[in-house]
């Protein structure tokens, strides 16, 4: 329930149209303002977080957790980020991220917080018998869009994959050709 009521909110969000990328416009910051007290690479892991390790990253970015995909206005980590700096727990601890910074935290958060390049969903390593749906552009109603893949479609709701996980919107959610979108990748996907 909480889930496809995330995605809703993120279809239905002001100006998605996929701008944040985590390598280009988030790792950096994580490297220059949070690395030295947050990596592998320096041995140092306050309060257990660190964001070289996207695996362990990867860990933080679910409903509830540290980053919370869809909704940055419900991530403990954009409050630490935007706490006044002389919070205790404000992030950094000293000095802050630029307003840059924090918008493009924000826009990355509200688009699902992706770890890969929406468009990198390869099938390399993987058994070239095993399929795996590329992350693609949904459309809801109203014209906004997130990046998610097709997992399947049951009766009038299709489940779209984001980050690991599933996300079931109703198919009347879902603009017209986004409705056909989802119609041909369920066909696809009945074929052997
Ligand atoms: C100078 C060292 C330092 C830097 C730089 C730093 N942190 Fe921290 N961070 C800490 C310490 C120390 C704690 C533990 C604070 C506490 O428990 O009061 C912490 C805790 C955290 C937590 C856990 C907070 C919680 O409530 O559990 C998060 C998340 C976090 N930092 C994120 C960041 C991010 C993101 C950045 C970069 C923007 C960053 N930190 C930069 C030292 C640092």
């Amino acid at each position: 329930m909480r889930r496809s009521l995330s995605l809703l909110t993120l279809l239905c969000a002001p100006g998605l149209l996929g701008a944040a990328d985590f390598k280009r416009d988030i790792a950096p910051i994580f490297k220059s303002k949070c690395y030295s007290c947050h990596s592998e690479a320096a041995g140092k892991e306050k309060n257990g977080y660190v964001f070289d390790n996207l695996k362990r990253l990867a860990g933080d970015i679910r409903p509830s957790g540290m980053i919370d995909p869809g909704r940055p206005g419900e991530s403990p980590l954009m409050e630490l980020l935007t706490l006044p700096e002389g919070d205790k727990r404000h992030m950094p601890p000293k000095g802050s991220l630029s307003a840059k910074e924090i918008k493009a935290m924000r826009e990355w958060i509200a688009e699902g917080a992706l770890l890969e390049k929406q468009a990198s969903a390869k099938p390399s390593g993987l058994a070239p018998s095993v399929k795996v749906a590329a992350v693609e552009a949904w459309t809801s109603l109203e014209g906004k869009v997130i990046s998610a893949a097709f997992e399947k479609l049951e009766g009038g709701v299709v489940v779209l994959r984001m980050n690991g996980k599933p996300y079931r919107v109703p198919l009347d959610k879902l603009s017209e050709a986004s409705r056909k979108q989802a119609a041909e990748r369920a066909a696809a996907a009945k074929k052997p």
